[in-house]
């Protein structure tokens, strides 16, 4: 059986805690699609381009991950690649409820699509791209939370 699954979220920046969860979701499938999710209403630290170098690098180039990005409904890509998992982090009760309305939406416009939620480890539950990037911004101490190229690079987005 030819398992594929898909990783998708805003990856700006990847931190520990999603190099945590592909990790895990590499013990479960045979092919894991990182997908950054191209969203025109937000304004993203890092371009596409830059975000999908970053997940690579992170994750050494594993053969078993495809590294791409995608417009519109996840439900689409998953059809358009094949792909009957979505594996999505749940690091606290906090994150249940909009995790749980997208599963069930994401099951409504694609019914044999499965999310699977993964816990991370423990000592990465706090974690958020977004603390991340307002720790970077003030030139916090990022050892441990990201992957020292992401740390790199966000200290040359914040000019550092
Ligand atoms: O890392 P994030 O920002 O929490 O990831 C959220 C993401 C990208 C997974 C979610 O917003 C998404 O799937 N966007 C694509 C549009 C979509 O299909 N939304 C859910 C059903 S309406």
């Amino acid at each position: 059986m030819n398992r594929i699954a898909i990783y998708p979220g805003s990856f700006d920046p990847p931190t520990r805690g999603h190099e945590d969860l592909i990790r895990r979701a590499l013990t479960m499938v045979d092919r894991l699609i990182v997908a950054v999710a191209i969203n025109p209403s937000k304004e993203p630290l890092f371009t596409v381009e830059q975000r999908l170098a970053m997940l690579a690098e992170v994750t050494d180039h594993d053969p078993r991950i495809e590294y791409a990005s995608f417009h519109g409904l996840l439900a689409d890509f998953a059809r358009e690649r094949d792909a009957t998992i979505v594996v999505r982090g749940l690091r606290a009760v906090s994150d249940f409820e909009y995790e749980f309305q997208m599963a069930m939406m994401n099951r409504k416009l694609h019914g044999s699509l499965e999310t699977v939620f993964l816990v991370p480890a423990v000592d990465l539950t706090y974690l958020s791209s977004s603390l991340v990037r307002t720790a970077a911004r003030f030139g916090g101490n990022l050892d441990g939370l990201v992957h020292p190229s992401v740390a790199a690079a966000l200290a040359t987005r914040y000019g550092r």
